[in-house]
């Protein structure tokens, strides 16, 4: 008999910074009265950030939505075309194109990659596409080669969604090199946080200057003394319509004592991952998704597939041990009410995607999973092979 878990395990656990050392920098922030606007802290995690990823440009954000609502804004689409996305991923993904006035357009998913099939995207696009948003989801790489060519083929931008793949790369390259914008998030149930936050990496430098005016409500980077001098008005400062995407210096600070921690918490996760693939790679219902040999695992997600139509009962079972998984991504966003009666949305469209989310589980994973040799993954594992 397996004992139900006395405190409930979820599926993920923050990493955070050392107590004092963060408590003491934040004290030093309120002694400085500058808690916002691109304040010192902001700068030196963009640098840090930057060097720490190998990207030649970033704009940090309060978080990763609006950071994605900003790229899409920046990049001038024309309103009311179409942005071809995927169905398996986040609300936020084609919220940020809804928000835009944009129309999102779902595509079947590769069952290989679990990001947009270049195939389903080919054959989405009319004379209103005017993007491609794609998900690097769980840190498994699209197929960026391909949606690149597509790209090109039909003059198309390119977006990605790289919430889960912070520090993913490709034969040793930087995941945010491809497409015009990348999006990270540093939300707190993600593997590298800053508490809530994101970013924009671009490799067009000049893209820069507008993501750094959008994401300040559009005010133009003047200098106001010489705009009077030369006659501008007051009310030429704000040409575009931006939003407040600013992080503060309480979340740099944050960001940046943390990404000291993040390689061992990415350390501590691999053996978490190993413990779980090598306890489970005989079940013969289960299959877990490996990452292709070129690409950097960034151990945000430990998703594996149940293969007998049981997975809603696997979740239960482990529930009833006080061990909560994720059903992740079920429902697709193509299900929700605010995008389920568009036709793109049919099922018969995105027969991958509505294969996929019906099977796939996300185990606990996180870097504390490591003590005691794995103990609770071990337990975890024996729940699972009761359950068979
Ligand atoms: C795939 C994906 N896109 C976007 C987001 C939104 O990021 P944030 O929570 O930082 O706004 C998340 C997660 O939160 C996500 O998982």
């Amino acid at each position: 008999m397996i004992e139900k878990f006395k405190k409930n395990i979820l599926v993920t656990e923050p990493i955070a910074p050392d107590k004092d050392a963060i408590l003491s920098q934040f004290s030093s922030i309120i002694d400085s009265k500058w808690f916002t606007n691109m304040g010192q802290l902001h700068n030196q995690f963009e640098e840090k950030l930057k060097e720490y990823l190998k990207v030649k440009n970033i704009s940090i954000f309060n978080n990763g939505t609006i950071a994605l609502i900003t790229a899409l804004k920046a990049l001038d689409l024309p309103t009311n075309s179409e942005v071809i996305t995927t169905p398996f991923t986040f609300a936020a993904t084609p919220h940020a194109i809804a928000w835009n006035n944009l129309k999102p357009v779902f595509a079947d998913i590769d069952e290989n990659t679990m990001g947009l099939d270049p195939k389903a995207i080919e054959a989405a696009i009319t004379d209103k596409t005017s993007a491609i948003l794609a998900v690097h989801v769980y840190g498994f790489p699209c197929d960026v080669e391909n949606i690149d060519k597509i790209a090109k083929k039909h003059n198309l931008k390119v977006i990605y969604d790289a919430a889960h793949a912070f520090s993913t790369e490709i034969n040793g390259k930087s995941i945010c090199n491809w497409g015009d914008i990348t999006m990270l998030s540093f939300h707190a149930t993600k593997l590298f946080n800053s508490i809530e936050g994101g970013a924009l990496v671009y490799n067009d430098k000049r893209l820069g200057k507008k993501i750094y005016e959008l994401r300040n409500f559009g005010i133009k980077e003047i200098n106001h003394d010489d705009a009077v001098k030369d006659g501008i008005k007051n009310e030429n400062f704000i040409d575009d319509i931006g939003i407040n995407g600013k992080m503060n210096e309480f979340q740099a600070a944050w960001g940046i004592q943390t990404l000291e921690i993040v390689k061992e918490e990415q350390g501590k996760r691999a053996t978490v991952a190993q413990k779980y693939i090598e306890l489970l790679k005989d079940i013969d219902f289960i299959e877990i998704p490996k990452f292709p040999e070129n690409v950097t695992n960034s151990m945000q997600y430990l998703p594996v597939l149940i293969n007998n139509y049981k997975r809603d009962e696997l979740y239960n079972f482990l529930k009833n041990y006080n061990v909560f998984s994720r059903k992740y991504f079920y429902p697709l966003c193509s299900e929700f009410g605010c995008y389920k009666d568009l036709p793109s949305s049919k099922p018969s469209n995105l027969k991958i995607a509505h294969q996929l989310s019906r099977k796939v589980l996300c185990l606990p994973f996180y870097g504390e999973l490591v003590e005691n040799d794995c103990e609770i993954v071990k337990n975890i594992c024996k729940i699972i092979k009761e359950f068979k």
